[in-house]
């Protein structure tokens, strides 16, 4: 086991000398847990085959999902790839530092672990003060997947870090809770039109505006497994964003969801189990499951967003044994939202029909 530090930082400005020492870790090849205005990442040394594959082993993740390549300039994304098209300049500049990356075809300096030998490379730049003097500091770019175990819900808060990897990584940069709340959105730069991959922080509605052609990939919805071969993102086919509990969703029109969540949480508790219910503030009064939990107003989705992880992770430290989750609107950071729940319900999805 190794001593995790946890470093304190100001989220606006942080301070010098625990930048400087977090960044010596990255450089010596160690692993320093980050924010970023997503959720925290888990960062090594992008460059260095060995500080990856320990990377991998920190979080239990199968080494065939590649994780994200951060960087602090536009300038540093060339020599990680063959090309930068026009789109992807325009993408660039119009939404980095911020929730996008892009999938780039990828040069001879990305070590193959570092991809998981795949001949594309996963880039963005996060817009986060921390994040970014890291990476200056650093100087080289950092992998950095979301710092969870595999396949549980993405920590936003230092304290999740600690929950999934304490004794696992070397150190933890702790600035707070994170703002968005939900990873980036991927969007595949590859393939004509460009694929959202995975919906984020970045809205579709966004994309759409800029690309005017921009294509969901049925992943993104998570409307139901999809079979490996046909799953571009390779982390798609693994399980994700899961607390122990069983997750359950409901989606519908808003009055039909809320009888059947109500049903659902009478009849399991009648079975002996310990019932959560993952509500909105329109909703939860309506309930009286074991543990009731709002994500916020339905109206706002930029909250529930950022409520959604921590909320999932207290049903677990609840001891509930099923969640049962009201579907949201599909619309803005909704989509983002609505595919996290979809996979950590592992497709246990009920359609309420109002009569
Ligand atoms: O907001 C975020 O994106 C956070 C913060 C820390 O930046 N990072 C994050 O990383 O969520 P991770 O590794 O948990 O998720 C990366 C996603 C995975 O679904 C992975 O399969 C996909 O990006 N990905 C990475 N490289 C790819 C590639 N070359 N082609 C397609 N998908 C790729
Ligand atoms: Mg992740």
């Amino acid at each position: 086991m190794k001593t995790t530090q946890l470093l304190k930082v100001d989220s606006q400005n942080p301070e010098r000398e625990k930048i400087r020492l977090a960044a010596d870790l990255i450089r010596r090849g160690d692993l320093v847990a980050f924010p970023t205005e997503t959720v925290y990442g888990l960062g090594a040394d992008a460059l260095n085959p060995k500080a990856v594959l320990a990377l991998f082993e920190a979080k239990k993740r199968p080494l065939d999902n590649p994780p994200i390549v951060h960087v602090g300039n536009v300038s540093d994304v060339y020599r990680l790839v063959v090309e930068i098209l026009p789109k992807a300049e325009t993408l660039m500049k119009k939404f980095w530092p911020g929730p996008l990356t892009l999938i780039f075809e990828r040069s001879e300096t990305v070590p193959d672990v570092t991809v998981a030998g795949l001949d594309t490379v996963a880039i963005r730049i996060p817009k986060h003060n921390v994040a970014l003097a890291l990476l200056r500091e650093s100087h080289c770019p950092i992998a950095a997947p979301s710092a969870n175990i595999a396949g549980k819900p993405s920590p936003t808060m230092a304290k999740h870090v600690l929950e999934d990897l304490n004794g696992r990584i070397d150190a933890v940069l702790d600035a707070g809770p994170t703002s968005i709340g939900v990873e980036s959105t991927v969007l595949d730069l590859t393939v004509k039109p460009p694929q959202i991959l995975r919906p984020g922080g970045t809205p579709y509605e966004a994309l759409k505006e800029v690309l005017r052609e921009v294509r969901l990939h049925p992943i993104a919805v998570a409307e139901k497994e999809v079979p490996v071969e046909r799953a571009r993102s390779p982390g798609v086919k693994h399980k994700h964003y899961a607390p122990n509990a069983e997750v359950v969703l409901v989606e519908g029109e808003i009055s039909a969801i809320k009888k059947k969540v109500k049903e659902l949480a009478e009849s399991y508790s009648r079975e002996g189990k310990k019932v959560g219910v993952l509500a909105t503030d329109e909703t939860a009064s309506y309930y009286a499951a074991d543990v009731v939990r709002s994500l916020g107003s339905r109206g706002d989705l930029m909250i529930v967003a950022r409520n959604l992880f921590k909320l999932l992770r207290e049903f677990d430290s609840e001891g509930v044994d099923v969640v049962i989750a009201e579907g949201l609107p599909f619309e803005g950071l909704g989509l983002a939202v609505m595919n996290r729940l979809r996979k950590a319900s592992g497709y246990k999805i009920v359609k309420a029909n109002s009569h």
